[in-house]
């Protein structure tokens, strides 16, 4: 369990954020893959992306082709949900957020330098992401000229958690417009 209904909210929301905080840092977390989900054109989109960092202004930072669908769903409508679980501890966050896309900006110089040369290779594919291709190794060709690296940037507004256990499940909403203070949902 991360936490239990007799703690308290603030007590909660900071095991919360170092738990969060720990799955951008540690690559056998179960934080460190997330759902992230879009508005599509006739489908709402899902597909799982890796938290890179969890900001000091709670801002979740994921690395992406410019060129995919996510970025131009993202910018058609920025609204976004994430989806982490954690197995072990039966933990689920469901997070409201705004989306912005970092592309050769400050941000986006920062993160490329972390970039290792071998990962490099994955944002400078010649034919974007999901295009057809008659065999797999078309996709994999690489022009090193150009890079398509960008930074997706989401700002929470609101952030959701629910703890199962079996004494009795807690659910616990935390908003941005409150100060992230915490209220019992029920589950
Ligand atoms: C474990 C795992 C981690 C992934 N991490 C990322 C990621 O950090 N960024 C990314 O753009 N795609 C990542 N992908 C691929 C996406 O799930 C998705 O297939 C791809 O980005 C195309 O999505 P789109 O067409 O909705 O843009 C990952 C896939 C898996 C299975």
């Amino acid at each position: 369990m991360l936490f239990s209904a007799t703690d308290s909210f603030a007590a909660i929301w900071q095991t919360l954020l170092h738990e969060i905080h720990r799955g951008a840092l540690d690559s056998k977390h179960p934080f460190r893959y997330l759902t992230l989900a879009s508005t599509g054109k006739q489908f709402p989109q899902v597909r799982t992306v890796v938290l890179r960092q969890f900001g000091a202004d709670l801002e979740f930072l994921v690395y992406t082709d410019a060129r995919s669908s996510k970025v131009q769903e993202l910018l058609e409508a920025p609204r976004v949900s994430l989806l982490f679980y954690h197995p072990k501890k039966q933990v689920q966050v469901r997070v409201k957020a705004l989306a912005t896309i970092h592309v050769e900006d400050e941000l986006a110089q920062v993160h490329w330098k972390r970039v290792s040369e071998k990962r490099r290779v994955e944002y400078q594919s010649k034919l974007g992401p999901g295009t057809r291709v008659e065999a797999p190794s078309l996709g994999w060709e690489a022009s090193l000229e150009h890079s398509y690296f960008s930074v997706l940037k989401f700002s929470p507004l609101a952030i959701e958690v629910l703890q199962l256990a079996r004494e009795g499940h807690v659910r616990i909403q935390f908003d941005l417009a409150s100060g992230w203070q915490g209220v019992w949902l029920v589950p």
